[in-house]
């Protein structure tokens, strides 16, 4: 099966790095609209005419089925994607909700969602959390976070003076956080030392390979080839992707 991977930019590498481990495709063909990176603070309208964009790059790419690796996108665009691609369509939220359910039985633990403002505002995870009878839910909107992990800067002090200052007002530890942008895992480290590593975190990518599998759509692979694309400079997405991934294999 040939896969789609779309995500405003190389946050999706760390939904790719889950498909890889699991071999679930023959071919991934990633692309990362980064030319426009951030999506997280543009509005509705303009995350969906993106995301319509990138059927249109799929297009000639004949891909089976498209993950959807980014949060911000699978909040607003699923419906408008779908209607217009000839492919099954998968986000990242439904998958996300689904790792948190398996991980954390006790309806009352305190949680944590942090996502760009946009995803923070459609309020996806929120209500998908509640509905399930979780209760104690907090959410922030850490949107400094995607361009840390663009520029690479991905540990250090100036990085956990920008968690402080996301998280400083928090009355109660959590006790799960959900990653809910795709940027985040490539700092999970960082945010875990900074609750003193008392906190589970929940990625999405990790479970969008058990999501497919209950959905039936899988496949075994010796290996997996990828090629990487991106609206601006696609060789400096492939460098940068390479070393990402290698940086989640450590
Ligand atoms: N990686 C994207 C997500 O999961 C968002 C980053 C952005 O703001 O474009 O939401």
């Amino acid at each position: 099966m040939r896969a789609g991977v779309f995500d405003s930019g190389i946050g999706g590498i760390s939904v790719l790095k889950s498909l890889l481990d699991s071999k679930v495709f023959s071919e991934i063909i990633y692309y990362g609209d980064t030319a426009r990176v951030p999506y997280g603070g543009k509005d509705k309208d303009t995350i969906i005419k993106y995301s319509l964009e990138a059927i249109e790059f799929f297009a000639p790419h004949c891909i089976d089925i498209l993950i959807v690796a980014c949060n911000t996108v699978s909040a607003y665009a699923l419906e408008e994607m779908r209607k217009k691609a000839p492919y099954p369509i998968i986000g990242v939220i439904e998958s996300g909700v689904l790792a948190l359910q398996n991980t954390l039985h006790n309806k009352q633990d305190p949680i944590l969602i942090i996502a760009t403002q946009a995803t923070i505002h459609s309020k996806a995870y929120l209500l998908s959390l509640k509905k399930l009878g979780y209760e104690n839910i907090a959410s922030i909107a850490t949107p400094l976070l995607v361009p840390f992990v663009e520029e690479g800067i991905l540990e250090g002090e100036f990085l956990q003076q920008c968690l402080h200052h996301y998280f400083k007002d928090l009355h109660t530890h959590p006790k799960a956080i959900i990653l809910g942008c795709t940027h985040y895992p490539f700092i999970a480290k960082e945010i875990k030392k900074y609750f003193k590593e008392e906190v589970l975190l929940i990625h999405s990518g990790e479970a969008i390979v058990e999501y497919l599998q209950s959905k039936g759509i899988y496949d075994t692979h010796p290996c997996t080839q990828v090629q990487f694309f991106s609206s601006e400079d696609s060789e400096k997405l492939k460098k940068k992707g390479e070393e990402l991934l290698k940086r989640l294999s450590i």
